[in-house]
């Protein structure tokens, strides 16, 4: 991502460690809960092995800018051993109620919560979002996918939801443009904008809420060799975090999968908080030899305005 003003760009220069003892200074622990040693940290974050619902309840209230989720979509899919994706649906959305009224209780006035999921479930986990205390619905944005088959008697499902809300007013919201888009071969522009083209913002068009431009994970570059499935892509996350967070401030991910969250919080100097039930080992091996690449990403951070 091109960064309009570099100097927030920078990445976050206070070293320190989250060990159990930096997080209580820290005020990341809830009154009362005995602290526990991270899996992992770095100098930017923690991650603790387990089920979530074992480190949530520990971490103070008010204490995350942004919380993104990425569970599994109870779509029957082999995880790691721990991992049960085939729940009655009821079922699956009692536990995600459970572990989203922490990620919200934990969220900042002004903080983000982005929750990624299938439209099916994110209709209904929206909903309950929405009847938390002070917390507002901001965006539905439809992630494009072409993984999917076509399914007999549906319209060809093509997008996953993510979720944007925020607890009362957002505390920041900084504006991302992706560039006008022109043609490769004779480098003209491929839209003409309804005659408005002259009054564009040189700097991009305002990203949208469909987003179309987010690749798969593939290629062997991208994803670890020991958890090779639901990766997402490091673009996906680098508009999470560039959106709602400021350099230094805490993004949290329940469900870390292969790191990619705290990838790219690492990249960005934002300090990060993660939990992972079956691959933590695999999230510690990314983020210590930092050797799995990250998408190109031609977004463009606007502080101008
Ligand atoms: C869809 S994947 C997340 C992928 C991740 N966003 C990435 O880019 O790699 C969901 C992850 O949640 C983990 N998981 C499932 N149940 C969990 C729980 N109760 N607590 C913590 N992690 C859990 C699974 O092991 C899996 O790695």
């Amino acid at each position: 991502m091109e960064v309009a003003d570099t100097e927030l760009a920078q990445p976050c220069q206070t070293a320190f460690r989250w060990d159990s003892k930096q997080m209580a200074l820290d005020g990341f622990w809830a009154d009362g809960a005995e602290p526990v040693e991270p899996s992992f940290s770095t100098s930017h974050g923690a991650l603790f092995g387990g089920d979530c619902m074992a480190t949530l309840p520990r971490i103070a209230s008010e204490s995350i800018d942004t919380v993104f989720a990425d569970p599994p979509f109870n779509l029957g899919k082999k995880y790691g051993r721990r991992t049960n994706d085939s729940l009655r649906d009821e079922e699956y959305l009692e536990w995600c109620r459970t572990w989203l009224a922490e990620c919200v209780r934990v969220l900042k006035p002004g903080g983000a919560l982005f929750l990624y999921n299938l439209p099916k479930w994110n209709v209904e986990l929206g909903h309950f979002i929405g009847q938390q205390t002070d917390m507002l619905f901001r965006h539905w944005i439809a992630v494009s996918i072409s993984a999917c088959l076509p399914i007999a008697g549906r319209l060809h499902p093509s997008h996953y939801s993510l979720l944007y809300y925020t607890k009362g007013k957002p505390k920041t919201f900084r504006r991302i443009r992706t560039p006008i888009a022109v043609c490769r071969h004779c480098g003209g522009d491929v839209k003409d904008y309804g005659g408005h083209r002259k009054a564009l913002n040189p700097k991009g068009i305002t990203l949208k809420d469909v987003w179309t431009d987010i690749p798969p994970v593939r290629h062997a570059k991208f994803k670890s060799g020991k958890r090779k499935a639901n990766a997402l892509s490091t673009k996906l996350l680098d508009r999470v975090v560039e959106m709602s967070t400021e350099p230094g401030d805490v993004v949290m991910d329940p469900f870390g999968g292969s790191g990619t969250t705290f990838a790219v919080s690492e990249a960005k100097g934002r300090r990060w908080i993660g939990m992972e039930l079956d691959f933590p080992d695999v999230v510690a091996e990314r983020l210590r030899s930092d050797e799995l690449a990250h998408h190109a990403n031609t977004d463009v951070l606007d502080l101008g305005d």
